[in-house]
């Protein structure tokens, strides 16, 4: 088994906060464990609840569109979430369940080991790019720790909004030429011990 299909059991046996007792499964990610670029969305809806699977309700699909766009298929990226568990009525995550599913993200992040993350949303976001704003950073990429980390809207804010929807349009066409450089670009930081940030 691979260490990823045991960190999938370990996170299906995790009932650290109430989350757990009203999920119908667990939706830890899923995709290649050699992906170059790995997306980070906020928190499983009814659709990946019932599937056990990230991004495939309508979110899902519009990622899937934006994914093409730069010929991409989803089995050939990494998406994950920053909670693995759906909140219910699909309010948005507490702190205190960012903070336990943590762990997870972390976990997930040294096994694939992507040369590129993809921050989808403000909570994701909020993980790499502490303080900042959305609306400010979305399309531009910092490179830390050997990584580049790049903000972009989340596909479900983006459905529903004329702006927000050529905004994430044109940031996932930055991504293959961001990804080319990804070795040349220097980095803006000293090397950090921690790649994500308390919230
Ligand atoms: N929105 C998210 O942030 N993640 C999903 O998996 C689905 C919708």
């Amino acid at each position: 088994m691979s260490a990823l299909s045991e960190l999938y059991e370990e996170i299906a046996l995790c009932h650290q906060c109430k989350l757990a007792e009203y999920r119908t499964r667990v939706v830890p990610g899923e995709g290649a464990e050699n992906a170059e670029i790995m997306f980070i969305g906020e928190a499983p809806g009814w659709h990946e609840d019932q599937q056990g699977r990230p991004f495939v309700g309508p979110a899902g699909l519009y990622l899937d569109q934006l994914l093409a766009s730069i010929n991409l298929k989803r089995e050939q990226v990494y998406i994950a979430n920053v909670i693995k568990c759906r909140p219910l009525g699909n309010r948005d995550p507490l702190p205190t369940e960012i903070r336990n599913c943590r762990k997870w993200l972390e976990r997930q992040i040294e096994l694939i080991h992507p040369k590129m993350i993809v921050t989808l949303g403000r909570y994701s976001m909020a993980m790499f790019f502490p303080g900042k704003s959305i609306s400010k950073i979305h399309g531009t990429a910092q490179k830390r720790d050997n990584t580049m980390y790049y903000a972009m809207y989340h596909p479900a804010a983006a459905l529903h909004q004329q702006s927000l929807r050529q905004a994430i349009e044109a940031d996932m066409l930055k991504i293959p030429s961001l990804l080319a450089q990804a070795e040349t670009i220097k980095e803006e930081q000293p090397p950090q011990q921690l790649t994500m940030f308390e919230v």
